[in-house]
């Protein structure tokens, strides 16, 4: 378990409307405390992010989630995935005083239960909900170390706990809108729509670039490294890196393979730790362009794709 000293030292800056960033199981998180305006402010100005984009709310147990937002029979039974990757997105509590910049005035709040230990801890010693987006400057790619934080925030006042542990699976937590009459999936995860049907034993739709945007984060360009991105690569153009998957054979110096067993969960959870490792050797070896090989478009591997299309996005 995590130095419990220093997860106490982030709890008390938590308290004080601090921003500390903390490991979860998807990727590290930028908390503040979500009922502190001014706080979460800092999490906007830190990122770069535009006040229209609104963060998520994590909390400790269901308990604490009832409080702040309204659930219906379809939020009980996803509430199954909880602690875990999964964030839905309900009717904010009337009373549940989160601070207006947390959810951008929209009426709706995207709560999750983290089952990341030091999460948990964070939370529940801060006796708080922390707001927390991913940690990482907007528009970049996401950290899934504590080294990814810091390079992110070199200048920043930002408290980062150094968890050995690496992030579980990688990517973002699958976000679901269960505000509207048909539960929509608005963020492809590691939760994939096939589970989240099984359990609420209906078809859900899924929220595309052309559908009306729900989530002000839907935006198609994201998670963009320094090197432009090729995808879908069958073979390896001049200055280009490879970043393989399975038995694809985009090889040259420092390529690297996603899962040469071909397993989309063990690709998930290297994506963004690889295109960080890729983008750093590109740049210091005048590499032009990273060529990623073609991913499964099934199960995560839709999760990676969406990731993927948005960071070569244009
Ligand atoms: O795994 C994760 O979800 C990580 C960890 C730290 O929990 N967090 C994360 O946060 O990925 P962020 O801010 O990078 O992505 C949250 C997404 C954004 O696209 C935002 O627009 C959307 O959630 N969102 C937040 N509140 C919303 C709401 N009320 N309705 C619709 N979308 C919302
Ligand atoms: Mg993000």
């Amino acid at each position: 378990m995590q130095d419990i000293k220093l997860i106490t030292e982030a709890a008390e800056i938590i308290k004080a409307g601090g921003v500390v960033s903390f490991p979860t199981e998807t990727v590290y998180g930028l908390g503040a405390n979500a009922f502190n305006h001014d706080a979460c402010l800092k999490i906007y100005r830190a990122k770069g992010r535009p006040s229209n984009n609104p963060l998520i709310v994590h909390v400790a147990q269901i308990k604490q989630a009832e409080e702040l937002v309204i659930f219906n029979e379809d939020a009980y039974l996803l509430s199954k995935l909880w602690p875990g990757p999964l964030t839905m997105v309900l009717p904010e509590k009337r009373n549940s005083k989160l601070a207006v910049c947390v959810t951008a005035g929209l009426g709706t709040v995207a709560i999750r239960v983290p089952a990341h230990e030091v999460a948990q801890a964070l939370i529940l010693q801060s006796q708080v909900p922390i707001a927390a987006p991913s940690a990482n400057k907007s528009g970049c790619l996401s950290a899934t170390s504590h080294e990814h934080v810091k390079s992110n925030f070199k200048d920043d006042d930002i408290f980062i706990i150094d968890s050995e542990t690496t992030s579980k699976y990688g990517l973002e937590s699958t976000i679901i809108d269960l505000s509207t009459s048909i539960p929509t999936i608005l963020r492809f995860g590691f939760i994939t729509p096939q589970v989240i049907e099984g359990l609420l034993n209906k078809k859900v739709e899924i929220a595309t670039a052309s559908s009306k945007i729900k989530s002000p984060g839907m935006m198609l360009q994201h998670y963009a490294p320094k090197t432009p991105l090729r995808i879908n690569a069958e073979y390896l153009e001049e200055g280009e890196i490879g970043l393989n998957f399975g038995n694809s054979k985009l090889i040259s110096k420092g390529s690297l393979n996603l899962s040469p067993t071909g397993d989309l969960a063990a690709a998930a959870a290297n994506l963004f730790a690889y295109l960080h490792m890729l983008d750093n050797y590109s740049e210091a070896n005048l590499i032009k362009r990273i060529a990623i090989a073609p991913i499964p478009n099934e199960s995560i591997g839709l999760a990676i794709n969406d990731r993927l299309i948005r960071a070569a996005y244009i």
